[in-house]
């Protein structure tokens, strides 16, 4: 696919030397220590070899995913927990309860993005992707993991109308700016408070001028949410999260207030409205205009 080669290359490499920095860090006789140390024989010239270890300590981080791990950078775990939950992804769109507000988030997805030429980021199993399909000109759906796309690309999606690509959303490729619309479901929440205003100057660089942005995301429901297991230094909540398969995962996921979306898009967006249903909260903005 075309788009997933423009996936800019330099994001994998400093994902993998990320890691090496922080897994050459440790001292400890732990599987990170262990892969740390094959690191520090290959050096970071040799990018292959650098990439077979990043994936070696991928697989021994998924067998070893905890504490001991907290200070990844947040990006590389969250790919990974959620390429190994994408076949059971979808369930959570199944709870009963949360019908009501899903078909309200529907009836907004066709009314916001009809005939518009929708970039969506993060689309994992293109729950959402199938939505603007019946309603845009076109869609370019974009996710890091390639277990989440497959499941999307399954949809057979109207070839015509979609696009699926690999692509980190904190490196987003050239798009040559041809987007009038934004969607992101579910990926505010996992983005570190103190990214997110980097984060957004450089997703909004993919718009034409005055495109429509829409973020939509969890509201926490005491008994129905997951709950968090600890907030970080910087403000962040995280939650322990089990898969079928038995390994558990801690995430980051953030449920922020009006005031603070609010606050987080001052001088990067205008027409802003949010609006908190039950389950969810959904924004929605005109994207400030970037050199
Ligand atoms: C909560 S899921 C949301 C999926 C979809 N948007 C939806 O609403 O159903 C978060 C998605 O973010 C993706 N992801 C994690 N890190 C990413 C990154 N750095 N860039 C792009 N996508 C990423 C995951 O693979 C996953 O599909």
């Amino acid at each position: 696919m075309a788009l997933g080669q423009l996936q800019n290359p330099k994001s994998k490499l400093q994902n993998s030397l990320t890691i090496q920095i922080s897994t050459l860090k440790r001292q400890s006789p732990s599987p990170a220590g262990l892969v740390g140390g094959c690191l520090r024989v290959v050096g970071p010239r040799f990018v292959g070899t650098l990439r077979s270890a990043f994936a070696s300590f991928s697989l021994l981080r998924s067998e070893f995913a905890g504490p001991i791990f907290d200070s990844m950078p947040f990006q590389t775990t969250l790919t990974h927990y959620y390429a190994r939950r994408a076949r059971e992804y979808e369930q959570i769109y199944q709870r009963t309860e949360r019908q009501e507000d899903l078909q309200n988030l529907r009836e907004r997805i066709l009314a916001t993005f009809a005939g518009k030429h929708v970039l969506e980021i993060a689309c994992g199993t293109g729950f959402w992707t199938e939505v603007l399909a019946g309603c845009a000109a076109s869609v370019t759906a974009t996710d890091m993991s390639e277990q989440m796309l497959a499941i999307a690309r399954a949809k057979q999606l109207d070839p015509g109308v979609v696009t699926l690509a690999q692509a980190d959303a904190y490196a987003l490729p050239g798009f040559r700016r041809h987007f009038n619309a934004g969607l992101a479901g579910f990926w505010w929440s996992h983005v570190p408070k103190g990214r997110l205003p980097g984060f957004l100057h450089d997703f909004h660089r993919s718009f034409v001028p005055g495109s429509t942005i829409m973020f939509v995301d969890n509201v926490f429901v005491e008994g129905s949410s997951t709950p968090i297991s600890r907030r970080d230094g910087d403000g962040n909540t995280w939650q322990m999260r089990r898969l079928q398969d038995g390994s558990t995962h801690e995430v980051p996921k953030n449920f922020p207030t009006e005031p603070e979306i609010r606050a987080t898009l001052a001088g990067l967006a205008t027409e802003v409205k949010i609006e908190f249903l039950k389950y969810y909260w959904v924004l929605t903005y005109t994207a400030g205009h970037h050199a």
